[in-house]
């Protein structure tokens, strides 16, 4: 078991270039089994989640190699529709191969995603939008088996009951190459879709609105591959952003997704560090003490506040000065980082959704468990910002997400080393 060892209290400062998105690159590596020859895939992540993405693919008879951040994937020939369980657990999202697959070959046998850290995960809005566009899904022995009886999936005017990102990355990879038109109101705006979207048009699909709450897919005989690059990953910047403002200093991101990122910097600039913005650069110089954010920091679909920003940016607020409020609209678990928070002396109270955040003097080093990526990483932030040193296991739930965070905290001068097999 890996653990990191963290000596808090270092100042960091210097300039990081971003990983491409992971919530990109997935849903754009299922995109690749729709398309006829190979996909070019550059700026992808080097992380756990992509080589399972990259596993499940190779099992499906699509050749993927890996190397130097570049994925390359020959779709050629899919010699199997279903998806062994073990590999479908690997990776949450692993249910977005359904509607590519769907898409390509009519039929697939995938596995429920059942709970995760994060909550109850539920594919209900997946399901009936499919079912809606003519597959026919049914349940056997906790396998979900979908199948097409025209081979090929037809249009639909769809209202989803909430935008999901999931549901709506899967209804768009099934429609690319569906007869007829299918509309998606209520869509998802996630600047992911958005990605996911151009990775498909450069294919041959013919999509609109995306980034918009109605999306117009026009079915198309066939997609071609091409050669694409990954958008910049914003939650990582949100990530990395908070790490500085919490244990103070200065950052300079390179490949930043600036529009993106808005959302969460617009909060993250109420706490009074000073940002500013170049084309694809963001400058941070943090304030000497950080103060707590006046209004409450709600969690919304996009464009509000990004709930993958929660956990990192509460970190950062821990030690500010005076009282922050966290309201989680979107996961029902998703605080499980704040009992290590509080062990490492920071004062929270939750209460259902909402988090009341007391700005402390400073953090403590203490021994912490991460359960989930993104309270992973904030607790990677808590033990940068506090006094002595931390121990945090748990850490293949940071790597699922992050690409080499040691080097990146280590390039700031942060003392952070990996120990274990
Ligand atoms: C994606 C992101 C994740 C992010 C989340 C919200 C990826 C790989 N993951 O997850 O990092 O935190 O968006 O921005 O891109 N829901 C249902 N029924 C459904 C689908 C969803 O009830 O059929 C609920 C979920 O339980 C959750 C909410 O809708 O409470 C949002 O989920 P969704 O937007 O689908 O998130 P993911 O696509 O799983």
């Amino acid at each position: 078991m890996q653990k990191f060892v963290i000596r808090g209290g270092r100042s960091l400062s210097g300039e990081l270039r971003l990983q491409g998105s992971k919530n990109s690159a997935l849903p754009i590596m299922a995109a690749a089994l729709l398309c006829r020859d190979e996909c070019v895939l550059r700026d992808c992540p080097a992380l756990t989640d992509i080589y399972a993405a990259a596993r499940i693919l190779n099992f499906t008879g699509c050749k993927c190699t890996f190397s130097d951040n570049t994925a390359v994937i020959d779709p050629k020939e899919i010699v199997r529709t279903d998806i062994p369980e073990s590999l479908m657990h690997e990776m949450r999202s692993s249910i977005i191969f359904m509607g590519a697959m769907l898409g390509r070959t009519g039929e697939c046998v995938v596995s429920v995603p059942g709970g995760c850290e994060l909550g109850p995960r539920p594919i209900d809005m997946h399901i009936a939008a499919l079912e809606k566009m003519g597959v026919d899904i049914s349940s056997e022995g906790g396998r979900i088996v979908c199948r097409i009886p025209k081979r090929k999936a037809h249009g639909a005017k769809l209202t989803l009951a909430f935008p999901s990102v999931g549901a709506t990355e899967n209804i768009i990879l099934c429609a690319v190459t569906a007869d007829g038109e299918t509309v998606i109101n209520n869509a998802a705006r996630e600047p992911e879709i958005c990605d996911l979207c151009g990775f498909l048009r450069k294919c041959g699909a013919r999509i609109q609105g995306d980034g918009e709450s109605r999306i117009t897919v026009r079915g198309v005989e066939e997609l071609h591959g091409c050669e694409y690059t990954v958008m910049p990953d914003r939650i990582a910047a949100a990530t990395y952003l908070s790490m500085v403002a919490a244990a103070k200093g200065e950052l300079i991101l390179t490949n930043a997704c600036v529009p993106e990122t808005e959302p969460f910097l617009s909060v993250l600039e109420q706490t009074g560090c000073s940002i500013y913005t170049g084309k694809d650069k963001i400058y941070l110089r943090s304030a000497a003490r950080l103060r707590a954010v006046r209004e409450r920091i709600r969690t919304m679909p996009h464009p509000g506040f990004p709930t993958d920003a929660q956990a990192v940016l509460m970190a950062a607020l821990t030690a500010a000065e005076g009282t922050s409020v966290f309201e989680e609209n979107i996961f029902d678990c998703r605080y499980r980082h704040t009992d290590a928070l509080v062990k490492m002396g920071a004062d929270i109270q939750v209460l259902g959704k909402v988090a009341i955040v007391k700005g402390v003097k400073r953090l403590h080093g203490a021994s912490v468990e991460a359960t989930d990526l993104r309270g992973g990483a904030a607790m990677v932030a808590a033990a940068l910002s506090a006094e002595g040193i931390s121990e945090v296991t748990g850490i293949s739930h940071i790597d699922r997400g992050y690409e080499r965070i040691e080097d990146a905290v280590g390039a700031l001068g942060g003392d952070l080393k990996r120990f274990g097999e």
